[in-house]
């Protein structure tokens, strides 16, 4: 399945900040088990890269890396295996080197200037974000008007209760979000909790 199809199908990323790579396996089983196989891994701890690699090797979920800014971290999330590279925001520096290694890229924008410019770079994927704070699904629903060919994954300030409002939109491929794996959970260990909080968002999603 290519990430568009998985996006698709699970309409759930969630966002994930690994203190520790010794995190990655048991975080990878607490996905799987929580009924969601894919994952991506913020560039926000120096654990990044290797949790990334850990993940790819372990199998079972589909691992890309999240907050890549630069074009160094596109061939740093490459080397070590991930599958997507999702941006805050949109540099053509770094759309560019996503494509010329091939790689599906997720890059942010919130303002019709910033689609328009993805749109030129050859991407109608776009990471609508900050959403909560960018005026929500119905940012979402007024940017997807004059943009038919866009498709977006809203995140950023999403929860469990929220997601199902964007997720009723035409436009969203998927919703993004740490809420059902929580940074201090994943630290403490508690991937029974975890998987738990998956499973409730994938069967919150579900009705
Ligand atoms: C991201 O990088 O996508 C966001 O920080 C995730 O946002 P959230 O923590 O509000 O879900």
């Amino acid at each position: 399945m290519n990430t568009p199809e998985l996006l698709r199908t699970h309409r759930l990323v969630p966002v994930v900040v690994l203190d520790d790579a010794a995190s990655a396996e048991p975080l990878a089983d607490a996905l799987a088990t929580g009924g969601l196989p894919i994952a991506e891994v913020t560039f926000r701890t120096p654990a990044a890269a290797e949790a990334i690699a850990r993940m790819a090797a372990h199998g079972g979920v589909t691992v890309g890396a999240g907050t890549v800014t630069t074009p160094d971290q596109v061939d740093a999330a490459v080397r070590a295996g991930a599958r997507f590279v999702v941006s805050p925001g949109f540099s053509a520096a770094v759309v560019r080197r996503c494509q010329e290694h091939g790689i599906f890229v997720l890059p942010g924008a919130s303002t019709a200037t910033e689609v328009m410019t993805a749109i030129e770079a050859g991407v109608t994927v776009l990471k609508f974000f900050p959403a909560g704070s960018s005026g929500g699904a119905a940012a979402v629903s007024a940017l997807s008007a004059p943009f038919r060919q866009v498709s977006f994954v809203p995140t950023g300030g999403i929860d469990a209760d929220s997601a199902a409002e964007y997720l009723a939109l035409p436009s969203v491929l998927a919703v993004g979000g740490s809420w059902m794996v929580p940074r201090a959970a994943i630290a403490a260990g508690e991937f029974d909790r975890v998987a738990d909080l998956v499973a409730a968002s994938v069967a919150a999603v579900a009705r």
